[in-house]
């Protein structure tokens, strides 16, 4: 089976690409290197053997993704392609709608003309808005997002059940990230961002190889265990796995599932710092710092849906994610540009 990566050369995608591979996919990418590097396509063959099929097209422009249908038989979408940083959403947000929203009504637009019918997208579980109780429940309302790129998920996954309620041999499977870290053990392949880190991990890494001098811990008044906020930490390489699982289900039923990938388990901000510190043998800087606007005290998810519907279940503990994120680091002092 053939299975179209769009947004693949990212930091979920390339993982996922190389799960799929394993697993005996033959998987295709399209990515127009918006918040990637080329060079991924490279490192994802050197831990495989094998070479996805790059397109280097933005999947808003429909011409450019019939020429992938043309060329290939796809049997199944992963769309992970969009903009996903939550303060530039709110600083641009028109940006982030006309992106995420046209990559994916092309998207949805061509696989109905193409019959094809088997659709993953890369949703979050910031859709959960910061009104319900923990652990967080598919099945619980969504909604009040308090961002641009919250609200286009949002809109996404609306979008995706209207096409299903129209088109009764569709399948959709709504996977809600919680909080993706860690890295592929080879280090070959990792996160990358752009600038100054917005999430925490990067940020941790980046201090522990001196790129930045402190961790800024973002509030200690949270109503958790030590004040600082938690969240639902999962290793990218069990996320990718359940790409695979998800693609597999959606292959095989019709209708729209929203499932959440995550631990069930909550760190918060000191937790991660201090696993990272003992996984890896160092000491982080902290300076504590006011609340980050928007940020919730906690998060993390119910798992129950994911293991009955996917038998998919989170297997890294937070000490592996320490130590793969910080050996890509170190293999990696400036991601995949040249210095
Ligand atoms: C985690 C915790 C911060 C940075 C976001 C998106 C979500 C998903 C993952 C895309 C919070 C604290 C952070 C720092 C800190 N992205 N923190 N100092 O906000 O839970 O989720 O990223 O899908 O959609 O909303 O992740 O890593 O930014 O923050 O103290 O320098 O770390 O306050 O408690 P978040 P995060």
């Amino acid at each position: 089976m053939s299975i179209l990566l769009t947004g693949g050369a990212g930091f979920i995608g390339s993982h996922t690409a190389v799960e799929l591979i394993n697993a005996g996919y033959e998987v295709i990418i399209a990515d127009n290197l918006a918040n990637s590097n080329k060079k991924v396509i490279d490192r994802i063959e050197k831990i495989t053997g094998t070479r996805p099929k790059f397109y280097e097209i933005n999947v808003a422009v429909k011409e450019d993704v019939y020429k992938i249908f043309d060329e290939n038989h796809i049997d199944g979408v992963i769309h992970f392609a969009g903009f996903k940083c939550v303060p530039e959403s709110t600083r641009i947000p028109l940006k982030y709608y006309r992106n995420n929203l046209d990559t994916t009504l092309t998207i949805l637009e061509v696989i109905e003309e193409r019959n094809c019918r088997a659709l993953v997208f890369s949703s979050s579980a910031t859709v959960y808005g910061d009104k319900n109780p923990v652990p967080l429940k598919e099945d619980m309302p969504t909604g009040s997002s308090t961002n641009a790129y919250g609200s286009t998920k949002l809109m996404i996954e609306n979008i995706i059940k209207d096409v299903s309620r129209a088109s009764k041999d569709f399948s959709a499977v709504l996977l809600r990230y919680f909080n993706p870290i860690g890295a592929h053990p080879s280090g070959l392949i990792g996160e990358a961002p752009d600038g100054i880190p917005n999430n925490l991990m990067p940020y941790v890494t980046q201090t522990a190889i001196g790129v930045r001098d402190h961790l800024n811990v973002f509030g200690t008044d949270y109503n958790t265990h030590d004040g600082t906020g938690v969240r639902d930490y999962i290793h990218v390489v069990d996320l990718a796995k359940g790409h695979v699982a998800a693609i597999k289900y959606a292959t095989e039923h019709v209708g729209v599932e929203a499932i959440n990938l995550g631990t069930g388990k909550g760190s918060s901000v000191l937790d991660v710092v201090h696993a990272f510190e003992k996984a890896n043998n160092m000491n982080i800087p902290i300076e504590y710092g006011e609340r980050r606007p928007g940020d919730v005290d906690a998060s993390y998810a119910s798992v129950e849906k994911a293991a009955k519907l996917l038998n998919w279940h989170a297997e890294y503990t937070l000490e592996d994610m320490c130590k793969h994120s910080w050996n890509w680091q170190k293999n990696n002092p400036n991601g995949y540009e040249d210095k």
